[in-house]
């Protein structure tokens, strides 16, 4: 192995040889860790500040080092700044060219810090950003579906368990349900964030320091809501981090329910729902295709995200305290989770604008069969005070008889349904509709128009509609 030295390293005070080039590619993160560079600049213009407060350093050494980090941002923001791999990592590179910039000033940035708790610090500041992105694609993707709702609002929808026919629902209803599950992904990613806005800074390596600082007030400049209280565990934790991943995962499995859904619903088979032509795409062989490939990548990428939740806490499960550097492979994971989940995010939001329920394919399913309206008739008897499994136990027959006919249970006669129950009388056949089948659900939370109405009302407000 080549031992080619190589110059500038941070650390290389007491080591003869320069590090192996294999050795640099292996354990460089700058490709990747570069985009927390503006969370490291922001870390470093407060941590400098608090040094000169607590006159660690001077006032003019502080002041050299916050226009030198501006510049550095301006030139990252810009594209100008060049990257090194032999500076391992994105603190090291601002570090460095902050040196070669000011000098002696710059080299007296790192007081009292560690890359340990810099890099905790760093990743708790673009976490923190990314809690308050998610919360408002999430809101996104509520209101498509609270407008979705809205505009489709009286249309009936076969409800399904097992994937069989069950209950006639209102597709508001139905999408109503997914804006409820978004709403706790919301809720999670808020708790996440309260777990995250903790300030590691000034654990140092992992002990703390015997320099005066001050890390109240880093917190503060920071709008940290609380310093972390173990130093050990502030460089070791990054619980907030697979908590993130965790969010994400359960907003991609929500995502991926609907788009499973959105995939059967726009096949020929159900043809309940036509996707835009600009919102599909079609087959290189076969002409008449027109395939729903958004929500089958959405679908797809679930993979990966709940991949990265595995990842990050397989990495974690076999450290000992503190920092390992095994650590340096949290960031992947979480900027993979952070751009797919939320790409998936922006572009299902964006589909459902692009999405018509199909009304005569809809009114073809609820009216063509499958008994949907069964449980209606076993209620109804039980308001004829017949128990209710007993009630079951007839409607089951009348479902059986039915069957044996080729008819609906609509299509019965009152003399017939009778026969299984004498205390049947016209008032069944509003309750046989399916129409009177959803109107008559009127339990909180269930698929009333009432209730839906409410509902929907409700989630305008939040949304402020
Ligand atoms: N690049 C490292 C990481 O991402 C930074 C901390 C390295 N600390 C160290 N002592 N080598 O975790």
């Amino acid at each position: 192995m080549s031992e080619k030295k190589s110059s500038g390293k941070m650390w290389g005070g007491r080591f003869q040889q320069g590090t192996a080039r294999a050795v640099e590619d292996f354990t460089c993160s700058v490709h990747f860790d570069s985009r927390l560079y503006r969370h490291d600049i922001r870390g470093s213009r407060a941590h400098a500040r608090m040094l000169a407060r607590q006159g660690l350093i001077s006032d003019t050494d502080c002041a050299a080092i916050i226009t030198g980090l501006d510049a550095i941002s301006a030139e990252i923001d810009n594209g100008s700044f060049e990257f090194k791999r032999e500076l391992e990592d994105i603190h090291m590179n601002i570090e460095k060219a902050l040196s070669d910039r000011i000098g002696d000033a710059g080299a007296r940035l790192h007081t009292a810090r560690s890359r340990n708790d810099q890099v905790a610090l760093d990743l708790r500041l673009y976490l923190r950003d990314q809690c308050d992105c998610f919360e408002q694609l999430l809101q996104d993707i509520r209101r498509a579906l609270v407008e979705l709702a809205r505009n489709n609002f009286g249309l009936i929808i076969p409800g399904y368990t097992h994937m069989q026919r069950a209950q006639p629902v209102l597709v508001s209803h139905h999408l109503l349900a997914y804006y409820e599950m978004f709403g706790r992904d919301r809720e999670r990613i808020g708790d996440c964030r309260k777990r995250t806005n903790v300030m590691p800074l000034g654990s140092a390596a992992m002990a703390g320091t015997g320099l005066p600082i001050d890390r109240k007030s880093v917190a503060e400049e920071l709008e940290f809501t609380a310093i972390s209280r173990n130093s050990m565990d502030s460089v070791a934790d990054r619980d907030f981090a697979a908590e993130f991943l965790f969010c994400c995962a359960l907003i991609q499995t929500h995502l991926s329910r609907l788009s499973e859904e959105l995939v059967i619903w726009a096949s020929d088979e159900f043809g309940f729902v036509d996707i835009a032509d600009s919102f599909c795409t079609g087959s290189s062989i076969m002409p008449q295709k027109k395939n729903p490939d958004i929500p089958e990548i959405v679908r797809g990428k679930s993979g990966r995200v709940l991949g990265n939740l595995v990842s990050l806490l397989t990495t974690l499960k076999g450290l000992p305290m503190t920092y390992n550097r095994d650590l340096q492979e949290d960031k992947e994971p979480v900027f993979d989770s952070v751009d797919t989940v939320s790409a998936c995010l922006e572009i299902s939001a964006d589909l459902l604008h692009n999405l018509k329920f199909n009304h005569g394919r809809l009114a073809a399913a609820v009216h063509g069969g499958g008994f949907m309206t069964a449980t209606d008739l076993a209620d109804y008897l039980v308001t004829r005070d017949i128990p209710f499994r007993r009630a079951h136990e007839i409607t089951g027959q009348v479902v059986a008889h039915c069957l044996n006919r080729g008819i609906d249970l609509k299509d019965m006669d009152l003399a017939e349904l009778k026969k299984f129950a004498p205390g049947i009388d016209a008032g069944v056949f509003e309750r046989l509709s399916v129409e009177g089948s959803v109107a008559s659900r009127v339990s909180a939370g269930g698929t009333a128009n009432i209730r839906v109405e409410e509902a929907l009302a409700r989630a305008e407000e939040e949304l402020g509609i």
